[in-house]
């Protein structure tokens, strides 16, 4: 992958937009829950203050109605969190896409926050008028959000076609060169995990994934739709019967190397007081819901786990978040953890499933991409860094 990098750029007196992502999880008063994307983002921020540049950097947060601010999706809460880390005042801009004083006015070793750039009308769908606006308030652009790479958006590839100078931040080219390195020739076995609660988006890559790995283990949602798919019983679980058929071409494609779970852990309902019990697959009732794996289910994948050479983990194998329910998954942490095998993991609840248990310090390297994480391992092409590409040269 050839791109120019932030650190080949001379940023003195420049004005540099800086793209993030600051897509953090919140509790619902706001407060950020896990900052590990906001502290990713500060050595490029910090990189470009320190050489003298006029900074502007935004993000998304969530999936807001263009058009429509709303305190829920503000980056407000980010933008403490930010100022904290830099250690110097980083106003948040409103309404910035057409510029104006915050733009001129911005001076060397000062930063700006802009507000998340999904409520500008035209972000999701890169729209060309926007991107070309957002051009004009920058003389260089810098993509630093690798989270977010896998989508062509106006701030995430519109811009960079029409930016004087379009390069990589620090971030977008670590994880770049981590992933690739770790998985252009992996130690074998090579043993994916793929599970959590977003189902279908990863359904369709699991095919992809499936002919590349040795194992590849599901778990969460996409577990439920495999054994459906399988012929079990999973009550009232989240699942997708329509993907039922894709999960079965997979089975019948790569059998031997998609366990399913034999037993799992059940309750009535997803709260912190409900009753757990444990049940063989065959005997999940109607009303029940599958909230772990159970523990032989557990058991042969730590056995997978326990010889792999590379391990990918990509989302918690159950609902990790309530005490009762979270045994599978830090049993799956620690085995990750104990394993000699080189382990990436990736996505929003595994870092903080990872965080949880305390694993953090024994997991290869962590990833600040979920999706994009995720099709980066699939092989796709990502856009955001396919058109810094196209910039390499001017
Ligand atoms: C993520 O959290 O995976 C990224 O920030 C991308 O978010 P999106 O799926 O809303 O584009």
């Amino acid at each position: 992958m050839s791109f120019k990098r932030l650190s080949e750029v001379d940023v003195r007196g420049k004005r540099v937009f800086i793209r993030a992502d600051l897509n953090v999880p919140q509790d619902d008063a706001g407060r950020v829950t896990d900052d590990m994307r906001i502290r990713a983002s500060v050595p490029g921020i910090r990189d470009a203050l320190s050489r003298g540049a006029a900074v502007m950097v935004t993000s998304h947060l969530g999936r807001p109605t263009e058009g429509e601010w709303t305190a829920q999706a503000s980056l407000a809460p980010v933008g403490a969190r930010l100022s904290e880390l830099l250690g110097v005042p980083v106003p948040l801009v409103r309404d910035w896409v057409e510029g104006g004083a915050w733009n001129t006015s911005l001076e060397p070793g000062q930063v700006v926050l802009l507000e998340n750039c999904r409520f500008n009308k035209g972000e999701k769908k890169n729209v060309d008028e926007l991107a070309r606006k957002l051009a004009k308030l920058c003389d260089v652009y810098v993509n630093d959000a690798f989270g977010t790479s896998h989508r062509a958006e106006a701030t995430t590839h519109g811009i960079a076609k029409y930016a004087p100078v379009a390069c990589a931040g620090p971030l977008l080219a670590a994880e770049l060169d981590a992933l690739g390195r770790a998985l252009a020739d992996p130690q074998r076995p090579l043993v994916a995990i793929v599970a959590g609660s977003k189902v279908s988006t990863k359904l369709t890559i699991l095919r992809a994934l499936a002919a590349k790995v040795d194992a590849l283990i599901v778990g969460g949602g996409i577990a439920n739709t495999f054994i459906l798919a399988a012929g079990g019983n999973i009550g009232k679980s989240l699942a997708e019967p329509d993907l039922v058929g894709e999960a079965k071409a997979i089975l019948d494609e790569f059998s031997g190397k998609v366990p399913i779970p034999v037993d799992a852990v059940v309750a009535k309902e997803i709260s912190p007081t409900a009753i757990a019990e444990l049940k063989a697959i065959e005997n999940v009732q109607p009303d029940d819901r599958i909230v772990d794996l159970g523990p032989t289910s557990v058991a042969a994948l730590k056995m997978i786990v326990g010889t792999a050479g590379t391990i990918v983990w990509n989302g918690p194998i159950g609902v990790f978040e309530i005490d009762a329910f979270a045994g599978g998954t830090r049993a799956l942490a620690e085995a990750i953890a104990a394993s000699h095998a080189f382990s990436i993991a990736g996505g929003g609840d595994t870092v903080a499933a990872i965080a949880k248990f305390g694993v953090a310090d024994r997991i290869g390297y962590i990833s600040t991409g979920g999706g994009a994480f995720l099709e980066f391992l699939e092989g796709k092409e990502l856009p955001a860094v396919a058109i810094l590409e196209t910039r390499a040269d001017g």
